[in-house]
């Protein structure tokens, strides 16, 4: 049977009195690329952050309440680590953002501050996550070079094998496309579906068609609620709900 890697129950999120997430109770399938799909402001990167906690340390006034049960422990309460939670869930962003240092030292740094110190072992893990996010072939020459020499497509690869290096059980990634140009963003798309599997991808998009291409469950989230969490085919060509349908011909955006 599938399992959940999240289970969120009654997640409600606020940033002060702000309520942003209004009780979300959401099984979130192991090893699946599931896409999170709604309208600008909806809560969607609230809610991704969430999920690693990252949410907490971005803002001083956000209150989270419910439960997300992750590896069998309530990360919202039991003393958790934020820094090992983060060792097995990985985020990549919008704008790619590479360390302004060398590509090698790019995804050296997480298996560094996780205790990695060889050098071969270090240029082990480089080796097999460049080869992983499919870079490998493009930087295995110049791994010294600063990664900000890369284009955008490249450096956000670069992102993803960064965060793939201290071998995460998850992938949380927001809009990773949007600052990129169609080529790059079909590379990405490619890489992602090559991650199913192997990794819980949860991916954060505003293009259907992205979610559409790359996901195998899609959720519609609307002004904080949870509207509908389907099979992607299913969602797209019959979905359940009238908001999803609604949403997904075009009606509202
Ligand atoms: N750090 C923050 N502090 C206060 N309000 C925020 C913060 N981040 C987002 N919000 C508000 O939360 C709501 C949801 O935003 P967000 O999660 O970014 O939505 P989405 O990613 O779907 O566009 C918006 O109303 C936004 O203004
Ligand atoms: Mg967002």
């Amino acid at each position: 049977m599938t399992e959940a890697i999240f289970k969120t129950e009654n997640l409600k999120i606020a940033y002060g009195k702000n309520q942003v997430i209004h009780g979300i109770d959401w099984d979130i399938i192991e090893g699946e690329v599931t896409a999170l799909i709604g309208p600008s402001g909806c809560g969607k990167s609230t809610f991704l952050k969430t999920l690693n906690l990252l949410v907490r340390s971005m803002s001083d006034d956000v209150k989270l309440s419910g439960s997300i049960t992750f590896s069998g422990k309530n990360i919202l309460n039991d003393k958790i680590d934020a820094i090992d939670l983060r060792k097995q869930i990985g985020m990549v962003f919008q704008q790619p953002n590479p360390f302004p240092k060398s590509i090698f030292e790019n995804v050296a740094y997480g298996p560094r501050i996780h205790g990695v110190k060889k050098k071969r072992e270090l240029q082990e893990i480089v080796e097999q996550t460049l080869i992983e996010a499919y870079l490998w072939d493009e930087v295995k020459d110049r791994l010294e070079d600063s990664a900000l020499g890369l284009s955008g497509g490249q450096q956000q690869r670069l992102c993803i094998a960064r965060a793939l290096a201290t071998k995460p059980d998850v992938l949380l990634m927001d809009e990773p496309t949007s600052a990129l140009d169609p080529i790059s963003t079909l590379g990405i798309e490619e890489l992602i579906r090559k991650l199913e599997g192997q990794y819980s991808v949860i991916l954060v998009t505003h293009q259907m068609e992205q979610a559409a291409r790359v996901s195998d469950t899609t959720a519609f989230l609307y002004m904080g609620e949870l509207i509908e969490t389907n099979k992607t085919s299913q969602l797209f060509s019959n979905p359940t709900e009238k908001q999803t349908e609604d949403y997904i011909t075009g009606k509202f955006g």
